[in-house]
């Protein structure tokens, strides 16, 4: 979470500044602030609350220098005010900081021994003492910043401004930071999508490097401040454009975007002449040389893992552990060396699932990174990486991010099913020819929003709770409903395996508590219509989501229920296609509510953060 931006030039860099913190809103959006070096003396603006504010704050207090830093932040160590917001300036030096301290207590008691006052709740604070502190005791902006990293510990990404010097110094330590390099100017940032407007001549720093730059030079330190040069690549600036197109927000483009990136994820992973799966240059090892495939995400992407486990198991026969990243690698998973870990992430940049890659490729394990991001620090760590073509997804939630991972799983599935010869060629090809299909299904889909706009509105946006099940596949795609609408509605929402129901969640049933039933017509649904009758016999309003052959079938019609008629599916299909009608329940049920579609409360795109 936080980004960072920072610009060493010969021009004002207030303005390009806070463009540059706007294209990283994703990353957090709780404050912002920028401070540039003017006659050198650092000033500063800051304010609580999105950029916008931020934006009328400079309008008001321009600010002129030539080098400055600007952040936006997601708290973690105190409260979302501006006196909390970066950069924290003390006279001295100014900071912004991506990531957490985690010796900030213990430094903070030494240095206020010292002497040293602290006048906000941050981790980030300590570091502006403790440089200080370096400074104090005669130390060159180099050597203060240098020293005091060896102090730090935890994971961070760090821009700073010293009083008096023209330079802007970066270090990163867990957290991704990289360097644009610019005509006459330099660039800090986040990542290349805060930099696209600027420069597309990108330096990714590597673990425990900083740099100092000047407006037409860098130097970059190893972590025992070696010089030490890192290549520059040419990363295409048209892939990061952010637009709304015309729709009211990012979260409705993307899902509408859905019909065209599923169809271009799909046949980058498809043999042009065959039509067949395809994989090649990934590297990937033959399926007899693993045991297990071990799949580790987050959030939505860890809902993907779970319905590629049907998948892997059912299609491919192999066996499949699902972790949440946060989870794995404390555990102390049992990990064989020669066993395959697959990272799904749309960002890439998640915390803990970048850290349970680094952990597994430390045990032996080759690591595949499934990702949306191709220069992401999961796709330079693994062994082997398969993009997802979603584009830039902007909004919180994650929609077509999401679907074009499963169109990738469910490709890969089919892939290694041929290697173990669980599935013949022909049968392989009926599968590939159903997914074909679903570009078209989802266009079909999605002309019927309206149909979601009327039950959001009558039947889920005055609910306090909601329960979503399914079986199979569809019982991760109710866990997705459920975060979906919890994260963009503010309302209590849990997903269940609808036989479950009976194992105690059945007790919250009541006529206040609409459930949202997920019921292809396939091998499980008469189960799940079972315990569909069962909530309705309890006084339950449901929501029951089916197909014409599912529907033909529900004889027991009346005010408690509504039958949502969807397209026929396979077991492939139907996460895909039921993916739609959850994300627009949950995007009309925010949107009549008035919450924050894009920028739900206390969340950020990329969690950045343990
Ligand atoms: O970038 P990642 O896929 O690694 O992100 C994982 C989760 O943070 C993310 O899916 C989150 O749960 C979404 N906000 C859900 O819509």
């Amino acid at each position: 979470m936080c980004g960072i931006i920072g610009i060493t030039s010969t021009k004002p860099v207030t303005q390009r500044i806070v463009d540059g913190l706007k294209r990283l809103e994703y990353r957090g959006y709780d404050s912002a602030g920028v401070a540039t070096l003017e006659s050198g003396h650092i000033n500063t603006r800051r304010s609580a609350g999105k950029i916008a504010n931020l934006q009328s704050v400079v309008d008001a207090h321009p600010l002129h220098g030539h080098i400055g830093i600007g952040h936006i932040r997601w708290a973690t160590h105190g409260a979302p005010t501006e006196n909390n917001a970066h950069p924290i300036s003390n006279g001295k030096l100014s900071i912004v900081h991506n990531g957490i301290i985690e010796n900030f207590a213990q430094l903070r008691e030494q240095l206020t021994a010292k002497g040293h006052v602290f006048h906000s709740q941050t981790d980030t604070e300590s570091i502006v003492h403790l440089i200080t502190d370096h400074l104090d005791h005669g130390s060159s902006p180099k050597e203060a910043l240098h020293k005091a990293l060896n102090q730090l510990e935890g994971a961070f990404a760090i821009g700073v401004l010293f009083e008096g010097h023209d330079l802007l110094l970066g270090a990163r330590r867990g957290s991704p930071l990289v360097i644009g390099v610019g005509e006459e100017e330099m660039f800090l940032g986040s990542d290349a999508l805060g930099l696209a407007p600027y420069t597309d001549r990108l330096i990714y720093l590597e673990e425990g490097d900083w740099v100092i730059l000047k407006s037409n030079s860098y130097q970059i330190y190893d972590h025992n401040a070696a010089p030490i040069t890192r290549p520059i690549v040419h990363i295409p600036t048209d892939n990061f454009q952010i637009a709304k197109d015309g729709f009211a927000h990012f979260m409705l483009k993307e899902i509408h975007e859905q019909p065209s990136v599923i169809g271009q994820s799909l046949s980058n992973v498809l043999d042009p002449c065959s039509r067949l799966p395809s994989f090649e240059g990934l590297n990937f090892p033959q399926v007899n040389a693993f045991d297990t495939i071990n799949i580790v995400a987050c959030g939505t992407s860890h809902y993907a893992a779970m319905v590629a486990k049907y998948w892997l198991e059912g299609l491919a026969h192999l066996r499949v552990n699902v972790d949440m990243a946060s989870e794995f690698r404390y555990r102390k998973p049992t990990l064989i060396s020669n066993d395959i870990c697959l990272f799904i992430s749309q960002s890439g940049e998640t915390a803990d699932t970048l850290a349970a890659l680094k952990h597994a490729k430390a045990h032996g394990q080759f690591c595949i990174a499934l990702v949306n991001v191709a220069t992401s620090s999961m796709a330079r760590e693994a062994d082997a990486v398969i993009l997802t073509d979603a584009g830039v997804e902007v909004g919180v939630a994650s929609t077509k991010a999401f679907t074009c991972q499963l169109i990738v799983l469910a490709t890969l599935s089919l892939a290694l099913s041929l290697q173990t010869k669980a599935s013949s060629p022909e049968q392989v090809t009926v599968h590939v020819e159903a997914l074909t299909h679903v570009p078209t299904l989802m266009g079909q889909l999605l002309t019927q929003t309206e149909t979601y706009s009327q039950i959001a509105r009558k039947w889920l946006m005055g609910a306090k709770d909601i329960l979503y099940i399914g079986r199979g596949t569809l019982f991760p795609m109710a866990l997705e409903g459920a975060l979906k609408l919890k994260e963009l509605s503010y309302i209590h929402a849990e997903g269940f395996p609808a036989g479950e129901l009976k194992h105690g969640p059945i007790a919250l049933i009541d006529q206040d508590l609409p459930v949202i039933v997920l019921a292809p017509h396939d091998h499980l649904f008469d189960k799940t219509l079972s315990n569909a009758f069962e909530v309705l016999a309890r006084g339950a309003r449901v929501i029951l989501l089916t197909d014409t052959i599912g529907a033909k079938k529900i004889t027991q019609i009346n005010d408690h229920i509504i039958v949502i008629t969807l397209i026929e599916t396979t077991d492939l299909t139907a996460p895909l296609l039921y993916a739609l009608p959850l994300q627009l329940l949950a995007y009309y049920t925010a949107l009549h509510k008035g919450t924050d579609v894009d920028q739900p409360r206390n969340l950020a795109k990329s969690v950045t953060v343990e």
